[in-house]
């Protein structure tokens, strides 16, 4: 297989979409290498893969690790999982922060994070405004590409129950046949759509910040060539 040399480096790669992301990233003929930094080990082995067990508070300790090209960032959590507001803040928002700091300083160019639709830091939602912030600071880190995308709910394989999520996914079907013109941004959209368009976003030539609203991400995600 030829690659072209890019190297990447992913976070969140067992979850619904970085578990698509890691895939496509390892297909790909555009990427050397491929780093993942997580929790648990993922049941694959790819010769352009490495897996670093990591801890998350620590995340000063990888930076020989974070010498990369591209950096994705799937983390996230839910405030029930999590446990407390504080808890879900810091995996949705200071890890990210912390992974955008250190690879910006190691040399990372691209920066793609998934954040979520109605992110916006002056939001009375707490979780709207989690992601609205993560969004503004990293703006602030200044990456030559930062590519932020906003799913609606996510559709996918979830081992975890989560009952919001159930009612979306029953529910998607008819959401999906009135959800047109503007309001196809609130349709709900599958995890390998998302990750698909992380992908066909980082092909992209041109650099600066892009935010990519659902029914940008699924426009995205359509296209499939790897
Ligand atoms: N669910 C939705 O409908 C929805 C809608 C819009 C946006 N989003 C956002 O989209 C993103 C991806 O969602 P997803 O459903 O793919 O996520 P997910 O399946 O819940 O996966 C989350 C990932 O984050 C990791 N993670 C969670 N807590 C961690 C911690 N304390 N330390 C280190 N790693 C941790 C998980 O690792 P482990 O496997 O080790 O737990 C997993 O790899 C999230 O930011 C989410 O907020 C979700």
């Amino acid at each position: 297989m030829e690659t072209t040399g890019k190297s990447a480096l992913l976070v969140g790669a067992t979850g619904l979409v970085g578990s698509e992301v890691v895939k496509i990233l390892l297909q790909s003929t555009k990427y050397q290498s491929v780093t993942v930094l997580t929790r648990r080990l993922l049941p694959l082995n790819h010769p352009k893969l490495e897996q670093v067990i990591t801890d998350f508070d620590q995340l000063d300790q990888y930076k020989q690790h974070v010498q990369v090209d591209d950096v994705y960032c799937c983390l996230g959590t839910t405030i029930k999982t999590a446990g407390s507001q504080e808890a879900f803040k810091k995996v949705d928002f200071t890890y990210p922060l912390e992974l955008a700091q250190f690879t910006k300083a190691a040399g990372a160019q691209n920066f793609f994070i998934i954040t979520a639709m109605g992110a916006d830091p002056n939001s009375k939602v707490f979780y709207s405004r989690v992601k609205g912030e993560v969004e503004a600071e990293l703006k602030k880190i200044g990456f030559p590409t930062l590519h932020i995308f906003r799913p609606s709910l996510l559709l996918g394989e979830r081992k975890e129950f989560r009952l919001g999520e159930k009612i979306g996914v029953i529910l998607s079907p008819v959401l999906s046949f009135l959800m047109v013109g503007y309001l196809k941004k609130y349709k709900p959209i599958h995890a390998k759509d998302v990750a698909m368009a992380m992908y066909q976003a980082s092909q992209r030539p041109g650099s600066g910040s892009f935010t990519h609203e659902s029914d940008e991400i699924y426009n995205l995600g359509s296209v499939t060539k790897i």
